[in-house]
């Protein structure tokens, strides 16, 4: 079954090369996703730290210290954000996929493990709500840099609302458009695939939705016009960013997978043309009562995808968390503020 918004999504669109800033009318820059040597993700924002878990072979841990007590400490919060560092031949690209929910979570996070941005090549948001937002201005100011490309989908500056079963409602904001432009950020809206870091990253664009069990967000309202509130449930800007590691196969991140995190490996599958998936990292938006219920479902059918590592983090919650590393415990690795991951 495929689920679309009717005008939105279209699996021939042309995608968008940000190297040139050019639309290539076709598909072919999709499948043309270039390999890389390797990936680094640090976690640098997510909903939950343990300094005691153990470093392992491809998993680096921030180290203990004499004086861990007196240091500032890592932050866990709800929200979400990676840094990818890329490499290949010796060339190493870096990526911030998304920005935590408070202004300065990811700055002190960043100060705390020594990493500075000054390379930063491009920001990549997961989708318009605050969590993953809303450290976006206080990153951006930090960095001081002009004209740096940041890549949404346009449905990212709607603004929403929550409404809970409970009655109680919670407000979605956007990002702060015209605080990002003048801070010389350069925003690239799109609904299509985008390729950056000279085809070394794919931003997927808007997610197909193929299963019939993700339903995106049935809670969620948009402001069409003042006051005026109507159901929005597909979270179109809802996107991931996809690496080919040479050897591999794809490392696939999704913060949030509003999209249901199934849809999210299929989609990254279809667009790259590639079929191993070799690891997931990302928030799987299985917690929550409306949620819960697809669990069982959504672990069965990951598990057909075989990917070798999975990072579930954010709002994955603990029910599911705690099957997946039941169910895959070879793959499983447990997620916490300030992890690096290896892969490849
Ligand atoms: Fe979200
Ligand atoms: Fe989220």
């Amino acid at each position: 079954m495929c689920l679309s918004d009717g005008l939105s999504f279209n699996a021939v669109q042309p995608s968008v090369k940000l190297s040139s800033l050019r639309f290539t009318g076709s598909t072919a820059g999709i499948a043309s996703l270039q390999t890389v040597d390797s990936v680094d993700a640090t976690i640098l924002v997510d909903n939950s730290i343990d300094i005691l878990l153990p470093s392992a072979d491809h998993v680096i841990r921030p180290s203990l210290t004499w004086d861990w007590s007196r240091r500032p400490q890592l932050r866990a919060e709800h929200g979400y954000s990676l840094l990818f560092n890329v490499q290949k031949r010796g060339s190493v690209k870096t990526i911030l996929y998304d920005a935590g929910l408070s202004p300065d979570t990811i700055t002190h996070n960043l100060a705390v493990l020594g990493i500075k941005l000054t390379d930063l090549d491009a920001i990549v948001l997961s989708h318009g709500h605050a969590d993953h937002h809303g450290g976006l201005f206080g990153i951006v100011h930090s960095l001081g840099k002009k004209n740096l490309p940041l890549i949404l989908h346009p449905d990212a500056w709607k603004n929403r609302k929550i409404r809970f079963p409970s009655g109680s409602e919670m407000h979605m904001p956007p990002p702060d458009r015209r605080a990002l432009e003048k801070n010389d950020v350069r925003i690239i809206d799109s609904r299509a695939p985008s390729l950056l870091l000279s085809d070394q990253a794919l931003v997927t664009g808007q997610v197909e939705r193929v299963t019939d069990y993700e339903k995106g967000f049935p809670l969620q309202y948009e402001e069409k016009e003042l006051e005026h509130w109507e159901s929005d449930p597909w979270i179109w800007d809802d996107q991931g960013i996809v690496f080919n590691v040479n050897g591999r196969g794809l490392v696939v991140a999704s913060s949030c997978s509003h999209s249901g995190a199934v849809n999210v490996l299929r989609n990254a599958q279809r667009i790259t043309g590639a079929n191993k998936v070799h690891a997931f990292i990302g928030g799987m938006h299985l917690t929550g009562g409306t949620f819960e219920k697809i669990i069982p479902q959504t672990i069965q059918d990951v598990k057909t995808i075989h990917p070798d590592i999975i990072v579930p983090g954010h709002c994955t919650g603990w029910k599911a968390t705690h099957l997946l590393s039941r169910e895959m415990p070879d793959a499983y690795v447990q997620a916490s503020v300030g992890t690096q991951i290896h892969f490849g």
